[in-house]
């Protein structure tokens, strides 16, 4: 099946679907109710992987080592059991993989040498799971390793963006909710599938509180505006920046949220972005609508 000739792409968009081919990771018992074609695109048998199966150990080897390259550095390495427990069972994993031969040479190293030239390694994953609100999935992980791929031609740039897009399709998604600390580089995807709202803004019962969990709903128009490039409608509001490290910043909004009662009022505007003193700020807009994105 041929991707959506309907669907929009810049040319960066499509480098990655050129270098790179997607893969699959997903239990008998959940293939059914997977769009195992998101946007048409197809997955190549042998990169559909069982978790149960024996055949997939050396590639969830591969799948520890990218999630240990994404997060480690942040402190949030995933023990292989929470993989299993919380993602590999109860949904569904998407991703891409790209040769060997086309990875940083440091990189390459890092998922353990030799390997034929050939050797798909996956340099891509995202992950939600449904939670108790049939509506809902949690967004459990992100992690792209694009920059290291062809790094002598500038990295692949898009593949994180094009993985979330596709896996929302593929896990068939129309709301999500997730946490991301104030400072992940990775907010400056989430709000390409804005409106984005800010459900909390200091989170006590994360490892680490400066993590804002926010919402935001999934359509297939947002899907293909995504895909194409497109940044999402602007929020009308009062603008007003959040430091990212600003403890006492982080908690004063999330009591303005409790004691609003309306905790979809903020809708993230921006990733972090340094300031004149290089802290990492983002800009947060108060909307007019207090509600869900949704309205529900
Ligand atoms: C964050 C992460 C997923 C980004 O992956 P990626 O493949 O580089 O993502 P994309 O190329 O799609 O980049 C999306 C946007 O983010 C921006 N971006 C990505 N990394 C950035 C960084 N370190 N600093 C500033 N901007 C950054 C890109 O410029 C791009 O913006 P644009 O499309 O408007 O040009 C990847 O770096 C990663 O796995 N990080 C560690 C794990 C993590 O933080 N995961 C997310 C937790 S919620």
């Amino acid at each position: 099946m041929p991707l959506d000739p309907t669907l929009q792409m810049p040319a960066r968009f499509r480098k990655v679907l050129e270098r790179c081919r997607p893969f699959i990771l997903v239990t008998r018992e959940n293939r059914p109710f997977i769009d195992e074609h998101p946007f048409g695109l197809d997955v190549p048998p042998e990169l559909i992987f069982d978790p149960m199966s024996l055949r997939s150990a050396r590639f969830l080897d591969h799948l520890e080592k990218l999630d240990a390259l994404s997060f480690g550095p942040h402190g949030m390495p995933m023990p292989r059991w929470v993989f299993y427990d919380c993602a590999e069972v109860p949904t569904a994993v998407f991703g891409f993989v790209a040769e060997a031969k086309l990875l940083a040479p440091e990189m390459r190293h890092a998922f353990g040498v030799p390997y034929p030239d050939d050797t798909p390694i996956p340099v891509s994953m995202y992950m939600a799971v449904p939670t108790i609100d049939p509506h809902v999935f949690f967004g459990h992980n992100l992690s792209s390793i694009g920059r290291s791929v062809e790094p002598h031609e500038g990295g692949l740039s898009g593949l994180g963006t094009v993985t979330k897009a596709l896996c929302m399709k593929l896990l068939r998604i129309t709301s999500l909710v997730a946490a991301t600390q104030w400072d992940s580089a990775a907010l400056h995807i989430h709000i390409k599938f804005g409106p984005v709202a800010v459900v909390t803004a200091y989170t006590p019962a994360h490892t680490f509180p400066r993590t804002l969990t926010y919402r935001h709903e999934v359509t297939d128009e947002t899907l293909r505006r995504v895909l194409a490039g497109e940044p999402p409608p602007p929020t009308e509001g009062a603008s007003r920046t959040v430091r990212a490290h600003d403890d006492l910043a982080l908690q004063a909004l999330q009591e303005e949220l409790e004691r609003d009662g309306t905790p979809y009022r903020y809708r993230v505007a921006t990733g972090p972005l340094p300031d004149e003193n290089g802290q990492l700020e983002v800009r947060v807009v108060r909307s007019a609508d207090p509600r869900a994105p949704t309205g529900r």
